[in-house]
C-alpha cells in the first residue's frame, strides 16, 4: 500500500500544512533533498518482520489501516527461522504466545516446536495478508521536525537505498536483534571452533567433542542437554547466580501457575511459594553449581528483566555428571581454557550462550524514547510502547510473546485515532500507485 511521493500528494501536503511553510525556504530545502527512490507510505511503517511486527500489522490491519514491513532479512520471523536450534520449543504453553486475532491450531501441543510456530506465523501473516518488503535493511530512521514525517532509510542487499516518508514509525526489531558477543582474553588463539548459540543448529556436528558452553539462561542449558543426547562432552560456565525452575508444577506450567498466583498474592509471597516447591521438585540447586540470586523470581524478572530458566531436562544431567559446572573463563590458550579458580582445561569448541542485544541505537536517529545505553524504552512496562511525533515500540518489554500482544493492541488502537482523522484524508487527495 504505497503511494509515490508524486506532484499531486506534494500540492495536497503543502495545502494540508496551510500554505504557510511552502514559503518557508527551509522546508522547501528539505522537499529538495528528498530523494528519487522515496515513496510516500500513508499508513506506518513498521520495522521488522517478527511476531511483534506482524502482531502489530495484523492489529491496525483489522483497523482499517494499512502499514508497510521492512524486513532485514528473506522471510518472515527471521530469529526462529534462521538463528535457533532444531530442538526448540515454546518454552511457556500456547496460550501465552498467541498474537491477536488468530489462536494457535487446536491440534498443537502445549509446547509447539519451532516449526510450528513459524507454520503458525506464516498462517498469520496469510490471513491478514502481510507481505513484507524483505531483504530491506533499516539502516537509519529519523523524525524531520520541518517537514512532520519520519524519514526511514533502508539498504538492499545490492547495497541500493531507499527512502520511506510517513507518518507513524513502528519499532519491531527485537530485543535479540544482535548476537551479544562478549570479549574473552586470548580470543584470538584458541585454535577450536567458537561460535555463539544464534548459528548453533545441533550437537550432531559435535558428537564426541569437548564443548564449552558459556552462559546459563535457557539457551545455555538447553544447549548443553541437546549437546549431551548428541554424545558430545559438554560444560558449562556458570559466572553468577541463576534462578532454575521447573517447566511445571504439579502438572501446570510454572509460569501460568504464576500469573494464577499473583491475582491472589502478594509478588514475594508468590516467589517463595516457587522457591519452595523448585526445591522439592529439583533440590538444592547450589550445590550443583547453580547458587540462586537474593531476590526471588519474579521480582528479579520485574527489576532487572532477568529471566528465569526453566529446566527442560538440563538439570538431572548436571546432577548425573554428564554436565559439569565451571567458573567464569579468566583466558583462552591455543586448545585450553583458564578459568578464574586458575584450572585449566582442553576443549575443542566454545559455545557462546552469552545473549542477545537490541539494535535500535544504531540505526535510529532520536533520543528521547530509547536509551542509547540497551536500545531499550525508557519508560518501563507497560508504558514504553508509546513515544513522541508518531514513534512506537513493539516486543521490548521483557515479556515474551504476551508482551508482544500488548503492545500491538495499543498501538493499532493509538493510530487509528490519529488515522481517522488525518491520514484518510491525505489518502484521499493522493494518487495510489
Ligand atoms: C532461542 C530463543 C527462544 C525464545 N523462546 C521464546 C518463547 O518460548 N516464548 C516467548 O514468549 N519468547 C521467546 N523468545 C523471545 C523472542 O524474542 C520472542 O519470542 C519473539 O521472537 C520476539 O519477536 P520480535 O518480533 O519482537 O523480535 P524478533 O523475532 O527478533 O524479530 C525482529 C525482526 O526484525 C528484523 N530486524 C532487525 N533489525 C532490522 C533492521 N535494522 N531493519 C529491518 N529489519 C530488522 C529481524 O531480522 C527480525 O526478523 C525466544 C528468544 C530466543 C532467542
Ligand atoms: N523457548 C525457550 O525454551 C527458550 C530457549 C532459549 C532462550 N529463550 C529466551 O531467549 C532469550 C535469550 O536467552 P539466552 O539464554 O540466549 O540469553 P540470556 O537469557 O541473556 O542469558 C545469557 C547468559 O549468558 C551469561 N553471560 C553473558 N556474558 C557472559 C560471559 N562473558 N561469561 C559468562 N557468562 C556470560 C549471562 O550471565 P549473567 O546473568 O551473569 O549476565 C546469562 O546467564 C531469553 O528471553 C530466553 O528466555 C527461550
Amino acid at each position: 500500500m504505497m503511494i509515490k511521493l508524486n506532484p499531486l500528494f506534494m500540492k495536497y501536503w503543502l495545502r494540508e500544512i496551510e500554505g504557510k511553510q511552502a514559503h518557508d525556504p527551509i522546508f522547501m530545502e528539505k522537499m529538495k533533498s528528498l530523494s528519487s527512490r522515496c515513496l510516500y507510505v500513508p499508513g506506518p511503517v513498521i520495522v521488522g518482520a517478527g511476531p511483534s511486527g506482524l502482531a502489530t500489522a495484523a492489529c491496525l490491519k483489522e483497523k482499517g489501516v494499512p502499514s508497510l514491513i521492512l524486513e532485514r532479512s528473506n522471510c518472515i520471523a527471521s530469529l526462529w527461522q534462521l538463528k535457533t536450534y532444531d530442538r526448540l520449543r515454546l518454552h511457556l504453553p500456547k496460550q501465552f504466545c498467541e498474537l491477536p486475532l488468530m489462536g494457535f491450531p487446536t491440534d498443537f501441543p502445549t509446547y509447539p516446536s519451532k516449526q510450528q510456530f513459524v507454520d503458525y506465523l506464516e498462517a498469520y501473516a496469510r490471513k491478514f495478508d502481510i507481505e513484507p518488503k524483505f531483504n530491506e535493511t533499516v539502516s537509519q530512521a529519523e523524525y524531520d521536525g520541518t517537514l512532520g514525517f519520519w524519514r526511514v532509510r533502508s539498504i538492499g542487499v545490492k547495497g541500493e537505498a531507499m527512502e520511506y516518508v510517513c507518518r507513524w514509525l513502528v519499532v519491531a526489531t527485537g530485543e535479540n536483534a544482535e548476537a551479544l558477543m562478549p570479549e574473552v582474553e586470548g580470543m584470538g588463539k584458541f585454535g577450536g571452533e567458537i561460535r555463539h548459540t544464534s548459528s548453533y543448529k545441533s550437537g550432531e556436528e559435535f558428537r564426541g567433542k569437548r564443548v564449552l558452553v558459556v552462559g546459563c539462561g535457557n539457551s545455555g542449558m538447553e544447549v548443553c542437554l541437546d549437546l549431551c543426547n548428541h554424545n558430545a562432552k559438554p560444560s558449562l560456565v556458570v559466572r553468577d547466580s541463576v534462578h532454575v525452575l521447573p517447566q511445571e508444577m504439579l502438572g501446570i506450567s510454572t509460569f501460568g501457575l504464576s500469573m494464577w498466583l499473583l491475582k491472589w498474592m502478594p509478588l514475594r509471597l508468590v516467589d517463595l511459594f516457587l522457591l519452595i516447591v523448585s526445591r522439592l521438585i529439583l533440590g538444592d540447586t547450589a550445590r550443583l553449581g547453580l547458587a540462586r540470586p537474593k531476590l526471588g523470581p519474579l521480582e528479579l524478572k520485574n527489576l532487572s528483566g532477568k529471566t528465569p530458566v526453566l529446566d527442560v531436562g538440563t538439570l538431572a544431567k548436571i546432577k548425573s555428571g554428564d554436565i559439569e559446572v565451571r567458573p567464569s573463563i579468566k583466558s583462552l590458550k591455543r586448545h585450553a581454557v583458564e578459568f578464574s579458580n586458575g584450572k585449566t582445561e582442553n576443549f575443542d569448541a566454545i559455545i557462546l550462550a552469552t545473549g542477545y542485544k537490541s539494535n535500535v541505537p544504531s540505526w535510529l536517529k532520536e533520543k528521547e524514547m530509547f536509551s542509547e545505553k540497551d536500545g531499550y524504552p525508557r519508560r518501563p512496562f507497560p508504558n514504553g510502547w508509546k513515544g513522541e511525533c508518531g514513534l512506537y515500540a513493539v516486543g521490548f518489554t521483557k515479556r515474551g510473546l504476551l508482551g508482544t500482544s500488548m503492545d500491538a493492541m495499543k498501538i493499532a488502537q493509538d493510530i487509528q485515532c490519529c488515522w481517522n482523522e488525518e491520514a484518510m484524508h491525505l489518502l484521499h487527495q493522493s494518487s495510489p500507485l
